[in-house]
């Protein structure tokens, strides 16, 4: 039977080594799992206390409406209820968006490094994925516009850890705004920010009809294994969404999750706190270590290992210590470090202390 080149050619998004895999290839009982930009510090202790109170309604189906979220996340955000939907996961809405917007044939715009899940989201709905430079996405989009039908904008990016600032951001949505394309500005690691000139558009969606913000609850909020992201879009796409998810997307334990976690702003604080003094200890480190990495708004440093990137990963699993390689993303000798509690960050740049040395470095 026939299958479509794209999805026969289908490269699949690979996530972070899991703890358990790691400690049966290697029969390490301690693995310290730096890969995938989780929240170090859990998931606020009042969305595990929600969730312990609804446990015995899980004989039930979910809410469909996701009634209690829609109402948390308006309030919080202060988003009109029409313009909010939600997925399993930010990642589920990245492939329904392109459900809805392509055709098979058309394309999906991106910048250098994007978030993989778009190129994966794209080519599983038979559509292309076109790279361009951020200042060169406008122009790019001028010549294309016949196929281009989404743009989407990591902002922070992840692996690279770096964003656009509110100025840029501004400018490109001014030049965009009469077109027929849809401008998603994915925010999954927004609450990291440190950047005084980052604008989140989230501020900026109803100057324009063609903004889409993209928010996880993944990384900051530390529900991550709930799986559960919301979209703030124009009415129409609302209203297409809801009729093309499935209806029981999100579950209800990540329902009562989310609501409770909403309010946790103590959670909110000291994952902020643990992450921005994780993230100067890297920094500090790296530095000591002589690599060159990106100053980073998210929860997590690339870096440059100046070898091969496998090697230096695999030597780090013998020590039980799980990063992330990125050289699915064009970056052959580089790996990605998320914040972890400080006793977790040591461990990780004491491993990479031992194993450099052991490890060639390739002459560039
Ligand atoms: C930039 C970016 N967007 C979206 C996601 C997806 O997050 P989730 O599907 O857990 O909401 C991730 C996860 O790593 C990400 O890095």
């Amino acid at each position: 039977m026939r299958i479509s080149p794209e999805l026969k050619n289908l490269v699949p998004y690979k996530p972070g080594k899991p703890i358990s895999e790691t400690q049966r290839e290697y029969g390490l009982s301690k693995v310290v799992k730096l890969a995938s930009n989780e929240n170090p510090l859990g998931t606020s202790p009042l969305a595990l206390q929600a969730v312990k109170g609804a446990l015995n309604t899980m004989h039930l189906y979910p809410d469909p409406g996701h009634y209690q979220m829609i109402q948390a996340v308006s309030k919080k955000w202060n988003i009109p209820e029409s313009k909010l939907a939600f997925g399993n996961g930010s990642d589920e809405l990245i492939d329904l968006l392109c459900r809805i917007y392509c055709e098979p044939g058309q394309a999906v715009l991106t910048i250098p490094h994007a978030f993989a899940a778009y190129e994966v989201s794209a080519h599983s709905n038979r559509a292309q994925i076109i790279v361009a430079k951020p200042e060169e996405l406008v122009s790019t989009y001028q010549k294309q516009k016949d196929q281009i039908r989404i743009l989407f904008i990591p902002n922070p990016n992840n692996p690279t850890g770096k964003y656009l600032d509110g100025s840029f951001v501004k400018n490109l949505l001014e030049s965009l705004k009469s077109e027929e394309v849809l401008v998603v500005f994915d925010e999954a690691y927004n609450e990291f920010v440190r950047a005084k000139d980052y604008v989140s558009t989230m501020t900026l969606y109803n100057q324009y009809p063609n903004v889409v913000v993209l928010r996880t609850f993944s990384k900051a909020y530390g529900l991550a294994g709930f799986r559960v992201g919301a979209m703030i879009a124009p009415e129409e796409t609302i209203v297409v969404l809801n009729r093309v998810r499935k209806p029981f997307n999100v579950n209800e334990m990540a329902q009562v999750a989310l609501v409770a976690a909403l309010q946790d702003d103590d959670f909110m604080r000291k994952t902020q706190e643990i992450t921005w003094k994780g993230l100067d200890y890297f920094y500090k480190k790296l530095h000591e270590l002589e690599l060159s990495f990106n100053k980073s708004e998210g929860n997590f440093v690339l870096f440059d290992t100046e070898r091969d990137s496998s090697l230096v990963f695999e030597a780090l699993l013998r020590k039980g210590i799980i990063l992330r390689p990125v050289k699915n993303y064009g970056l052959p000798t580089h790996l990605r470090m998320s914040v972890g509690l400080p006793e977790e960050n040591e461990a990780a740049i004491k491993a990479l202390e031992e194993v450099l040395p052991m490890i060639e470095k390739i002459k560039k």
